[in-house]
């Protein structure tokens, strides 16, 4: 059977990268034994917000020319899916402020091999957004919500209006990409104390409100290591409120572990990358704006495939140096040492 997607009928325009055809499908496993098979992309650095825990107010985003066209990345989401990757999720920065963003995920949803399709996003746009996405194969969304307070909402966002945020989660459910996600980055003496009130929501909503504890990157890091919240503690807080949590079962693959407030319609998860970290199950490899894949979030290590890209490699040459770099994923990070990646802050990399 050819897995080639008919890229010169794309709507994205004049194409200038051909990918062969009938290239049969690798599973690709790291010197661990990990299964390599999650591509998270991001489809640019900029953002239409500034989270504090995320990226300093001030920032200079890449110019065009320096990130990957739709054509480049189409290529290497091709090239990811000979290799067997097969779930992707797409990223910023803020990832729905990229041009034609809606054609893109209808050509990414066509590759052959891409089972599962997702987006993280702040929301702010999926008011008008959500349903062309849905439509265009977008199958889900984890959506950013950090407090139900819109005048806290504006001050650690800087910029954001909770209402917009709102809107867009509800469109994101009207749209049916369920079961929708919510991601809370919990940050001491911003909205440690939200976190009840943001886990009362499942009680009546199928949603899984999950708590994160901040990580520190380059730049912003000495402000995220002095404000982390501890897993530990964010669960007294809530089995404060509601008592204890009843714990779901999962498959120690997914980041969060579930666990649910009994008799609440959704459930709550905990993703502990600093306190209790879960590289053991990581399948995930990251491919930035700017064409490097990323091997670790927490760690320095890429392999620039975009220069190759622009400089004429061949498919197999880009396949083989994909190949080689998911098989070098580092085993995982080294926070509780106080090592992080410096190269770059959250927002080029898309979490
Ligand atoms: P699904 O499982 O497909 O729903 O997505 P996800 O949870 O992997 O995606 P999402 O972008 O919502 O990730 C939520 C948060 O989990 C991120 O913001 C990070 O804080 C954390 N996270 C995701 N992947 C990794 C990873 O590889 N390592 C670490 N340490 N944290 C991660
Ligand atoms: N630590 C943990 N998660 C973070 N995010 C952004 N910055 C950090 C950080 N320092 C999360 C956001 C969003 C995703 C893209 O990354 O909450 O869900
Ligand atoms: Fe933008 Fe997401 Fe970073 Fe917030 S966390 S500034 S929404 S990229």
């Amino acid at each position: 059977m050819s897995n080639s997607i008919a890229l010169h009928t794309s709507p994205l325009g004049r194409v200038t990268l051909e990918p062969p055809d009938g290239y049969p499908i690798e599973k690709v496993f790291d010197r661990y034994g990990r299964h390599i098979h999650y591509l998270r992309i991001s489809l640019t650095d900029a953002c239409n917000l500034r989270c504090v825990y995320c990226m300093p107010e001030h920032m200079t985003f890449r110019p065009r020319h320096e990130l990957m066209s739709d054509e480049e990345l189409l290529y290497l989401v091709r090239v990811g899916a000979s290799l067997g990757v097969n779930k992707i999720r797409l990223t910023g920065g803020e990832p729905t402020i990229r041009p034609n963003v809606v054609e893109l995920v209808r050509a990414i949803a066509a590759v052959p091999g891409i089972e599962d399709l997702a987006m993280t996003t702040n929301a702010i746009l999926l008011d008008k957004l959500a349903q062309p996405l849905a439509e265009a194969g977008l199958r889900r969304v984890n959506i950013s919500i950090d407090t139900l307070n819109p005048e806290k909402f504006n001050r650690i966002t800087r910029w954001g209006k909770f209402d917009d945020m709102w809107r867009g989660i509800r469109a994101a459910e009207a749209a049916g990409m369920t079961p929708l996600k919510l991601n809370c980055v919990v940050v001491r003496h911003f909205n440690d104390d939200d976190i009840v009130d943001l886990a009362r929501l499942t009680l009546e909503n199928d949603w899984e409100m999950r708590f994160i504890e901040m990580m520190p990157f380059g730049g912003v890091s000495d402000f995220q290591q002095e404000n982390v919240v501890p897993f530990r503690e964010m669960r007294r807080r809530v089995e404060a409120a509601f008592g204890p949590l009843e714990e779901v079962s999962y498959d120690y693959v997914d980041p969060s572990r579930p666990f649910r407030i009994p008799g609440a319609m959704g459930t709550l998860g905990f993703i502990s990358s600093v306190t209790e970290p879960f590289c053991q199950g990581c399948g995930r490899v990251r491919l930035t704006a700017d064409g490097k894949l990323r091997l670790c979030l927490l760690r320095d290590d890429e392999v620039d495939l975009l220069t190759p890209l622009r400089a004429g490699a061949s498919f197999d040459e880009i396949r083989a140096l994909m190949r080689d770099g998911a098989y070098h994923k580092p085993w995982g990070h080294s926070l509780s040492e106080g090592k992080f990646a410096h190269n770059r802050v959250m927002n080029q990399i898309g979490g």
